[in-house]
Parts: structure tokens; sequence; C-alpha cells
């Protein structure tokens, strides 16, 4: 392998190339968004202009989770410039984590500078009931691999990219400010990510919140870091969609219940979403 021929930078790049071919010069947006599972009908509160399924992107990773669509919607979002990524691949599929976060460098190629990421989360929190909404302000990834193992690609971001900051504290801010002003309770909290696909046992529940967890989910995080190390502006929310394994009052989990769940928790979602993506819109104008 020569210097300049790096085989997961050249399939960002030629992902990249096909989904700016589909775009036939709309103009891309400054933010995106990604949705978690069950929340795609946050999708329906857009007005979309442009459609790209992934398929149609060449070797771009197709989502096989139930409840991811699996495309790219360019559009609006209450007035506001916006691509959309409704579906998203996991490590528990099979896929490499460069497949994994492919989508979120292919986004800051195309020229997306802020990011903001959801899913559907197990509460850690007591407190935490299915239907709350969790701002990320930091993460623990010690459980799956990093998705900057390999050669660093130089031209996308440094080899050792500090962490201390992953989450964007003014993006952060604006998001807790906006859910304030829409009257939608927003918690805070520290997400740990998982493989999957199976649900964690009790025991591992008790160990991960004296690890000071407050969601555990399977995905997201390592989002987070390839998006982080391109430079990009990052947010994340979770939708707590059931309370972790054996945690009182939390029944059997099934995948059912976290989509019922997060179907409930996409009126306010998309509220606050709307709010925060206007004002992050005038932001960037300035
Ligand atoms: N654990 C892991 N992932 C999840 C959960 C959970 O309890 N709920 C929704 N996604």
């Amino acid at each position: 392998m020569t210097e300049n021929s790096n085989p997961i930078r050249e399939k960002v790049e030629r992902c990249t190339a096909a989904l700016r071919e589909k775009l036939d010069g709309t103009p891309v947006p400054g933010i995106a968004l990604v949705l978690g599972s069950g929340l795609g009908l946050l999708a329906e509160q857009m007005e979309v202009s442009c459609t790209v399924p992934y398929e149609e992107l060449g070797d771009f990773p197709v989502s096989t989770a139930p409840g991811h669509a699996g495309r790219f919607l360019f559009g609006t979002l209450a007035g506001t410039p916006l691509v959309m990524m409704q579906g998203r691949v996991h490590y528990y599929e099979g896929y490499p984590m460069s497949d994994v976060v492919l989508p979120i460098r292919v986004l800051a190629r195309l020229g997306v500078r802020t990011l903001i990421l959801t899913n559907a989360a197990g509460g850690l929190d007591p407190d935490f009931k299915p239907g709350d909404l969790m701002l990320i302000t930091d993460h623990i990834t010690s459980f799956v691999p990093s998705p900057l193992i390999g050669m660093n690609i130089d031209e996308y971001g440094p080899r050792f990219p500090d962490q201390t900051e992953a989450y964007d504290h003014d993006l952060n801010e604006l998001l807790l400010d906006s859910a304030r002003a829409v009257g939608v309770e927003l918690h805070q909290g520290i997400y740990l990510q998982l493989t999957g696909p199976q649900f964690e046992t009790p025991a591992e529940i008790r160990d991960y919140r004296s690890l000071g967890a407050d969601a555990v989910g399977m995905s997201t995080a390592v989002e987070v870091i390839a998006a982080d190390h391109m430079g990009l502006r990052v947010a994340a929310i979770s939708c707590i969609t059931n309370l972790g394994a054996g945690m009182p009052g939390q029944a059997h989990l099934s995948s059912e219940e976290v989509d019922v769940s997060a179907a409930l928790a996409a009126g306010h979602f998309s509220t606050l979403l709307a709010c925060a993506i206007g004002r992050i819109a005038a932001e960037q104008e300035k």
C-alpha cells in the first residue's frame, strides 16, 4: 500500500462522489441529522427536495436493522436546510467499524459542518422514564473498537485526537436553551456504547451504572469519534426507550418496546430539533 492509497479513504471518496452526482447541484446543507431506531417518523416533518437511497451509492453500507429505512433526505425542517440520514448501520450487523462511520465521513467530505446524532437507548438513571430525552454530554467506548484503528487518514484528522470536548459545548448549550424555549425536558448524561445485538444482563447494567453511565446503546459514540476527528461540530441526543435490564419496573426487553417508546417521543423530539436546527442555521449564517 503506498502512502496515498488507503482503501477506507478511497471508499469514502467514492461514496461522496456518488452522492454528489445524485445531488446534481442541489446545495449541501450545513447541518446533518442522523435518526436512530424508531425515530424515522421525524422525517415526516421534513420538506424533502431530494431522496437518495443508500443502495444507489455503490458500495455504501446498507442497514439490515428493522426500523431503519436507509436513505439520505435533503430538504428543509421548519424552513431550515438540512440533510437527514434515515437509518444507519451498526457494528452488530457485521460491518467493520470503518463502514459504520463511513456515512459520517461522507457527510463531512460533502461539506456538512454540524452533526446531530440521535439514538434509542436504555436508561440507567432510575429517574428516567421511557420517552425521556437525554443530551449526551460525554461517552464511554471502552467496550467497542475505535473507528480510527488502522492507518490514519491525515487529511481527515490527527492520529491521536483529543477527546476532552468531543461533544461541542456551545452546541449543547444551544440544544438545552432550545429545549427550555419549547418546553421539552432534556436530561443530560453519559452514554455508553456496546456492540449488541443482545441487550445487557442485569449484572452488566449494574456494572455500567457504577462506571458512571446514564444510558446504554449500540450506536452513536463511534460516529461521534469519527465526526470529531474530521472537525465537525457534534451533539447527540438519546431517546430513552426503556430502563436497563433488571432495573425496578423494567420487564423483559424487546426491540418492539424500543420502537413503540421511540415513536411516542417523536413529537416532542421533532419540536426540539426543529427549534434547535433553526437556531444553528441562523448562527452559521453569521
Ligand atoms: N440497551 C441497549 N441498547 C438499547 C436499549 C438497551 O436497553 N434500549 C434501546 N437501545
